[in-house]
């Protein structure tokens, strides 16, 4: 298993998106293909990839603060959750951001997965709200007390 940052447009973009789309947009009734995703040049796009070159998870890491980053989209194959994949790739993803100093992470949460990230130490922070018309909590992973 490889951990890759990926280029905005390349062809593991692409494969990115499509991921994105059957696990987080079509079980809602929507599809990526409907959203502007030009911000996302300027986002940073992670994924764990097996050596035949598919991607079995990916997410997307957004600086918001000094030191802070807010991860989204965050996504495993369906025939691959449960697999430890999702702690891997968060794992990769903090510790290359921590060596660069950052060590505060946020996420809107799907409040039926925030036990997945209380699993690999967020925590709850804030009421439910809704996002795409679901229920969500904002979780914090913070190593410095702020
Ligand atoms: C949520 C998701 C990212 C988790 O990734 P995963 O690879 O399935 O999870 P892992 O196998 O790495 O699980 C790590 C830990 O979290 C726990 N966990 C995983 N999914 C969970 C869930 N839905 N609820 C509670 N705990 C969960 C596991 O039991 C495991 O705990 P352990 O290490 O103490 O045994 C993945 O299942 C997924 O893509 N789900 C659909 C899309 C989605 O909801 N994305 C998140 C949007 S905010």
């Amino acid at each position: 298993m490889k951990f890759i940052e990926i280029r905005y447009n390349s062809p593991e973009y692409l494969l990115e998106c499509t991921l994105r789309d059957e696990v987080l947009r079509a079980p809602l009734g929507m599809r990526l293909a409907d959203e502007d995703l030009s911000a996302e040049i300027h986002q940073r796009h992670f994924g764990l990839f097996l050596s035949d070159g598919s991607l079995v998870a990916c997410a997307i890491a957004v600086p918001t603060a000094p030191g802070e980053i807010k991860i989204r989209q965050m996504a495993v194959r369906p025939n691959e959750q449960g697999k430890g994949h999702g702690r891997a790739l968060m794992t990769h993803l903090m510790r290359h951001f921590a060596v660069n100093g950052i060590r505060r992470f946020t996420l809107h949460a799907r409040a039926d997965v925030s036990g997945f990230y209380e699993a690999i130490g967020f925590t709850r922070s804030g009421p439910l709200f809704e996002e795409v018309g679901i229920p969500h909590v904002k979780m914090i992973h913070a190593t410095d007390p702020r």
